[in-house]
């Protein structure tokens, strides 16, 4: 680095920030500081660009005057620290900056306090330069400088505040929950902390508060949220991270109406807040409805339904009726292109009727009326050929049949901008399957997790045939993502060991992991509901990006890594030691 002699703070303070000043200032003294932005040099005058939080202003070092000052701007270089004293000055017509706010002014310096130097940045601070993801983490101190992070972090900030405003105004507390816990089955393995004092045991950290909220219930306080960290390691992807923030909301007292009466002006508010009015009561969906009519139990309602095409189609040999896919205003499709969808198809066990012209004419009928799809429209058919598979098989065909439609929209969105990322189609499903079958483990597994209620019609069924019961579970969903999560729970005891039983918890193993839950269950515990949205997703989506990094200021690689502070890291034996812990390799 330069040898630049350095100014001390003192008692300088700010007058302005550097996205305030306006024509109407003109005249005034101020104090500014921030960062060396931009430095341009004209015939002597130096221009610079003075940024912080809040914006640029243009700061004028002329050498008449306040040639002190000049002749330190001098040493200026990108990403220093400065602070400046000087006069406004409006800007004559023909040099107004009209792409900043404060471009109808600049400020003329007659002092100048160096606060500090800077090394060369790795990357230029203009969001148009393309940046590689790994140089942005490792120096995330200073990508976090660069404007459109600015932006998301900023926007995160509002989005947290309006959400707390909104449950706060809604009679909610806001309670923190432990973090050094005992495991919470959300589907995804515990990270687990040893214990120095219990040698041989370790705390879970949390995947989420569930139980802890539900206790909250038991113990009367009615209305909970936490906007909180959960940990789940799981396979990384963009809208997932090791760690995570969720909006977690559990009351006493609820139907699953009453919950969705919180959460949407909650959720309105926060688009608000990115600028988006949404229009409310979101729409609804069963399970079984999203199933049918899109194959994936949270569809991006951007993009029309396929139609489960009805009539006699058995010449056809398939094994379920037939399925017509249509994806509006995507001109004809080239053979390479057509060929491409039929592999995709193909290789998810489908049989893809792609040349109408070849078909039974009974058939192009029904699904041209099925899905009023036009000649400029891509309009697939789709069946079955093979075995049936899983548990539930047909659902095994209309998700193959949904992976096609969105595969076809996204491959040719750009023709018709069907997925306008500004266009927010929020949803709610209902009422999804009380089990999955567990392939690995041979028996039924929650879907939602095991507190979750049943329908009060599949209560019967529970053991008999889990394969129909119905959960009490909504999931919000938002243009194909999972943002939000809940049920109305469990709240008696005796309902709690007919789940547990059917998922094949004996007594005792369910007295060893939630026996305080069941516990607490037998001290008066009130019919309660919740649920949790990831405060990642919706931030990601609202600041129109596509991965979660973009909107968490220090989040993890794909392989969960943090690239700047080099986590996880090894540790010394001395530490090992005094867990009790070794390593086998
Ligand atoms: P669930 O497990 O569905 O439900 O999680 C709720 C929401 O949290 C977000 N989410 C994630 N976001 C980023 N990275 C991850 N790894 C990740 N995992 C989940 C999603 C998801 O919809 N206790 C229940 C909620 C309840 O029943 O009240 C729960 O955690 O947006």
């Amino acid at each position: 680095m330069a040898n630049v002699p350095l100014d001390f703070l003192g008692d300088l303070r700010r007058t302005h920030t550097c996205g305030q000043l306006r024509a109407s200032d003109d005249g005034a003294r101020v104090t500014l500081m921030g960062w060396v932005h931009r430095r341009r040099d004209l015939g002597g005058v130096f221009f610079i660009h003075l940024r912080d939080r809040d914006g640029v202003t243009q700061l004028v070092f002329r050498s008449d005057g306040a040639s002190e000052a000049h002749a330190k701007a001098e040493m200026l270089g990108p990403e220093y620290v400065i602070a400046v004293q000087g006069l406004v000055e409006k800007r004559s017509e023909a040099t107004v900056n009209a792409t900043i706010p404060t471009g109808e002014v600049e400020v003329v310096v007659e002092k100048l306090w160096i606060l500090n130097d800077s090394r060369t940045p790795p990357f230029p601070m203009e969001e148009t330069v393309d940046v590689k993801e790994d140089a942005r983490l490792k120096y995330r101190f200073v990508d976090l400088r660069r404007p459109h992070m600015q932006r998301n972090i900023l926007l995160r900030s509002n989005i947290s505040l309006a959400v707390r405003q909104a449950l706060y105004e809604q009679g909610f507390l806001e309670i923190e929950t432990p973090f050094l816990t005992r495991s919470t089955p959300e589907g995804a393995r515990d990270f687990l902390v040893p214990s120095r004092v219990s040698r041989g045991s370790f705390y879970a950290l949390p995947q989420s508060p569930q139980l802890f909220k539900q206790l909250l219930m038991v113990s009367g306080f009615e209305k909970y949220f936490q906007i909180v960290r959960c940990f789940r390691d799981e396979d990384l992807r963009a809208d997932r991270q090791p760690e995570f923030t969720q909006i977690d909301i559990e009351m006493s007292f609820p139907q699953q109406e009453r919950i969705f009466e919180v959460v949407e002006p909650l959720v309105q508010r926060a688009c608000g807040e990115a600028g988006f009015h949404i229009p409310a009561p979101f729409p609804r969906l069963t399970y079984d409805e999203a199933m049918r009519l899109y194959g994936i139990d949270k569809p991006d309602m951007r993009i029309p339904p396929f139609r489960v095409l009805e009539g006699d189609f058995s010449s056809l040999g398939l094994r379920f009726q037939p399925v017509a896919i249509h994806v509006p205003s995507t001109g004809a499709l080239s053979r390479k292109e057509r060929d491409e969808l039929k592999a995709f198809g193909q290789e998810r066990g489908l049989r893809i009727y792609d040349d109408l012209k070849k078909l039974d004419a009974a058939l192009v009928d029904a699904a041209k009326k099925a899905t009023s799809a036009s000649d400029n429209d891509l309009l697939l058919l789709a069946g079955w050929p093979g075995e049936p598979e899983g548990q539930r098989p047909e659902h095994t065909f209309l998700q193959a049949c949904g992976q096609l439609r969105l595969f076809a929209a996204q491959k040719y969105n750009d023709r018709h901008k069907l997925l306008d990322a500004r266009d927010f189609r929020f949803l709610w499903v209902l009422n999804f399957p009380m089990f999955e079958w567990d392939d690995e483990e041979h028996r039924w597994v929650a879907a939602h997790h095991p507190f979750t209620s049943v329908l009060d019609e599949d209560i019967d069924k529970l053991t008999s045939d889990p394969a129909a019961c119905r959960a009490k579970s909504y999931d919000l969903v938002l243009n194909g993502v999972e943002l939000g999560s809940g049920s109305i729970r469990i709240h008696r005891r005796d309902v709690q060991s007919k789940v547990f039983s059917a998922l094949g918890f004996s007594e005792d193993e369910a007295r060893r992991r939630f026996g305080f839950l069941l516990d607490a269950l037998e001290y008066g515990a009130p019919p309660h509901g919740g649920i949790a949205l990831g405060l990642d997703r919706l931030v990601m989506i609202l600041a129109g990006e596509t991965s979660i990094r973009e909107v968490i200021p220090f989040p993890k690689t794909a392989k969960g890594t943090d690239l700047m502070c080099e986590a996880p890291s090894t540790v010394p034996e001395r530490q090992l030691r005094e867990l009790g812990l070794r390593l086998t390799e």
